[in-house]
């Protein structure tokens, strides 16, 4: 599904932060990306989901080259983001709506989904995380862990064929991390493919069949 040969990523053409990375992930797989702070993890998971490209080396989706130059008006760029769902480290950056339904529903109503199914994914993405009780709160007045259940729930509403996550567990409290390694096991479970970085070895023992280590590229 994803296939990495070669890459290295350079910041404004000089900060390096990716060096000679060959990554290939299956269809289905659940993959861990790990290493130090600093080491390119974000970056790594950026390029995945077509944020930014690679300086050198190429970035294969499913057969389909990923390039600055793919068109956004092809019809694999289009179908490309409603199949890789990501969410960031930072889940401000992905929050804007007034309300955490329309949030939710913000996804779906691009591509044009029946209102009536809109409305279907947002009750059951509520439910899943377990934010039915914030569902007309504006997003921006959430605190932290919320803000990560909102973000999950926006990205599961686009039901995506591979999940990329970036420190998953970050800002959320016990309950918010059993949710989110429940949620990782029923996902891979149901043949999703899936990608995080993160540094808890219990959710990596838990949800990854394989562990990548940026770390040993870089530098
Ligand atoms: N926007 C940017 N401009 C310039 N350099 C950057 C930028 N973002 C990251 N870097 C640099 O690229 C390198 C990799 O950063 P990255 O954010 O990918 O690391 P990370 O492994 O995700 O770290 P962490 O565990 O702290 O999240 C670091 O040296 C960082 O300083
Ligand atoms: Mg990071």
């Amino acid at each position: 599904m994803f296939d990495l040969k070669n890459v290295s990523y350079f910041y404004e053409g000089k900060v390096k932060a990716l060096d000679d990375v060959t990554l290939h992930i299956d269809r289905g797989q659940s993959v861990a990306i790990v290493g130090a702070n600093g080491c390119g993890k974000t970056t790594l998971l950026r390029l995945l989901n077509g944020l930014i490209f690679p300086s050198s080396g190429t970035y294969t989706f499913d057969g389909d080259l990923v390039t600055r130059e793919t068109p956004a008006n092809t019809k694999f760029a289009k179908t490309f983001h409603r199949r890789v769902g990501f969410v960031f480290q930072n889940a401000d950056a992905q929050l804007f709506c007034g309300s955490v339904e329309d949030e939710i529903a913000f996804g779906p109503r691009q591509l044009n989904i029946d209102e009536s199914e809109i409305r279907r994914r947002v009750d059951d993405c509520l439910e899943l995380l377990d934010i039915v009780h914030l569902r007309q709160r504006a997003p921006y007045a959430l605190s932290g862990g919320e803000k990560r259940r909102v973000a999950f729930a926006c990205v599961l509403a686009l039901n995506p064929d591979a999940l990329v996550a970036d420190e998953p567990l970050a800002s959320l409290d016990a309950a918010g991390k059993k949710l989110v390694v429940d949620l990782f096991k029923a996902l891979h479970g149901a043949g999703k493919t899936i990608v995080f970085a993160s540094h808890s070895e219990e959710l990596i023992a838990e949800v990854a069949d394989l562990r990548f280590s940026v770390e040993a590229s870089a530098q």
